[in-house]
């Protein structure tokens, strides 16, 4: 027979789960599901970080990234950079308390969102090998570093200070942080260098410097010297709210009346549309926002639907920019053809974004005879989760064969092609919290289809001439071949002398060149960009 218990007994087991606990368990939904993928994660996060903080300080990013191996599968991830800096009090909170953060309120293009990227980072460490984590930071020339050493109290999700000094630090400002994990080092697709790759292309304002478990080093030295302009925070738009988070903003506001709160609390709403909203919804203008009822939140939900409201403001996002995107790509990537687009904003869900595709042509191909897909959202690389991606799907539903590219059903084309598609937004749809795909919005997979066929369409422009120009040259070496022949049978037949042979060849060859005009060369549209850039590519090699 079944056991039974009371509801008193069972509330004797019923308590809180604190969220550090629950990360404890569920490592996998942040990106720690296994050991190579660790590896990527804690320095995805890191770096994130860094050039998130960079940019917000006004800092031309250099990030230092160092991996050893210590054997025993445990590696030890430094990574430094230039940026402002996190004043002494913080340091614990940001590093040792999950959930703790400065994007997750605001609406701004960054790197990170929830609060949760390098304090998971830290609890993994902390996981796996028992060892804090080890800080360094300081916001100022002049002013003091401090060292910190840090464990997660997981039941109270609270920083655990383990050592705390005044330390002597080489460099003027920045922040260094340190972790012992398990991890495993593997190249290729997945792997940090294939991750360190990828940001440096869509951050060619940034140097990185990468040592891996192998103490090989890599220089991406940056090759924009200007940051990238600066997104604006917005307000949340009414096409994006939800009902809760509406009900939320409802009790948490300051505006005394429903007209004034639609006009303050959120973006592209001035008193007519207020005033038309309210109308829609059956609700007075003047009423007090925390005084609505369940059923009045819902009609007001309706009554934004059914009002016209123009699209948020775009200086909120911060594209990387085609001519930028393409120098990133031509720096890292050896191809015949480069070009790339950036589409203007559009919405989904009320919120903005933009679309970029780049792509490069002709360079080296994969061993299975793909494409080489580049998945980016607010300058990340996407690394795994390929084909749940919106990217992944906008791709296999492009009709590749039309830009001269093969490609079976459901499948990525075939070619050498390396394809880059960005997405920045305040808010990327992401289908978890690791941040790997981003979900399928039909608007976002609209726009991405219309920013490939820009770019496919100039490539088939380039894959079809360079196409005419073999077949024209392979017929031409063909009759060009026989020329010396058709002379020599012609002096025969003829009866001439042996000298009128070399003017027949001659007359021959005219023939072939007024019939079939000149054979003209590609021309690649920006050939001055890529002489510029391969020569700061050999400097580079040179520099190694
Ligand atoms: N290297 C750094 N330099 C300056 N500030 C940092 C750095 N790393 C993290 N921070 C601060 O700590 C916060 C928490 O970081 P994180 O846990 O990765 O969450 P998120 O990046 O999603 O906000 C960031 O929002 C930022 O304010
Ligand atoms: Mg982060």
């Amino acid at each position: 027979m079944a056991q039974t218990r009371t509801a008193e007994e069972l509330a004797k087991k019923q308590k809180e789960v604190s969220v550090a606990e629950f990360f404890e368990r569920n490592r996998h939904l942040l990106g720690f599901d296994n050991k190579k993928k660790a590896l990527l994660t804690v320095v995805k996060e890191a770096v994130d970080n860094g050039l998130d903080a960079c940019e917000e300080s006004g800092t031309l990013p250099e990030i230092n990234v160092q991996i050893i191996e210590m054997g025993n599968d445990r590696y030890r991830v430094i990574i430094t950079d230039n940026g402002p800096g996190i004043i002494k009090a913080q340091i614990p909170n940001i590093f040792a308390k999950l959930l703790y953060g400065s994007k997750f309120h605001t609406l701004k293009q960054a790197r990170g969102q929830q609060g949760i990227g390098i304090s998971a980072a830290v609890l993994y460490a902390q996981l796996t090998t028992g060892r804090p984590a080890k800080i360094t930071s300081r916001t100022k020339k002049g002013k003091d570093a401090y060292y910190y050493e840090l464990h997660i109290d997981t039941k109270q999700n609270k920083p655990q200070i383990v050592k705390e000094e005044k330390v002597e630090w080489k460099h003027e400002k920045g922040t260094k942080i340190e972790l012992d994990i398990e991890a495993s080092y593997q190249k290729g697709d997945q792997s940090v260098d294939t991750y360190i790759k990828e940001t440096a292309i869509v951050n060619p304002h940034a140097t990185i410097i990468y040592t891996n478990p192998k103490a090989e080093q890599f220089v991406f030295a940056r090759v924009i010297n200007k940051l990238p302009d600066e997104p604006k925070e917005i307000k949340p738009h009414p096409y994006g709210v939800e009902l809760g988070i509406l009900k939320k903003m409802l009790n948490d506001t300051d505006a005394r009346t429903i007209q004034s709160f639609l006009t303050k609390d959120f973006s592209r709403v001035g008193s007519g549309t207020a005033k038309e909203i309210c109308e829609k919804a059956a609700i007075g203008p003047g009423t007090k926002p925390q005084s609505l009822t369940h059923v009045q939140i819902e009609k007001l939900m309706e009554g934004i639907k059914n009002t016209k409201i123009i699209n948020p403001p775009t200086d909120c996002i911060s594209p990387i920019g085609s001519a930028q995107l393409e120098k990133g790509l031509k720096k890292e990537i050896n191809a015949e053809f480069y070009t790339s687009i950036t589409r203007s904003p559009s919405v989904y869900r009320g919120n903005p974004f933009v679309i970029e595709c780049a792509l490069a042509y002709g360079g080296e191909q994969q061993v299975d005879g793909s494409i080489k897909l580049m998945r980016f959202a607010n300058r990340v690389p996407l690394l795994y989760q390929q084909s749940a991606c919106a990217i992944f799907k906008s791709i296999i539903q492009t009709n590749w064969r039309q830009y001269g590219l093969s490609q079976s059903s459901g499948a990525l084309p075939q070619g050498p092609l390396t394809l880059v598609v960005h997405l920045a937004s305040v808010w990327p749809p992401f289908t978890s919290e690791a941040k790997e795909a981003l979900a399928h919005y039909p608007e976002i997979i609209k726009e991405i289809k219309l920013a490939i066929q820009e770019c496919g369409r100039k490539l088939a422009s380039y894959v079809n001439k360079k196409k005419r120009i073999h077949a024209e040259s392979k017929k031409r070496s063909y009759i060009e071949k026989y020329i010396p022949h058709v002379a020599e049978a012609l002096t025969e037949l003829l009866n001439l002398k042996q000298v009128e042979q070399a003017k027949i060849k001659t007359l021959l060859e005219n023939l072939l060149e007024k019939h079939r005009g000149k054979l003209s060369k590609v021309e690649m549209e920006n050939i001055e960009y890529d002489e510029e850039f391969a020569k700061i590519g050999k400097e580079e090699k040179k520099k190694q």
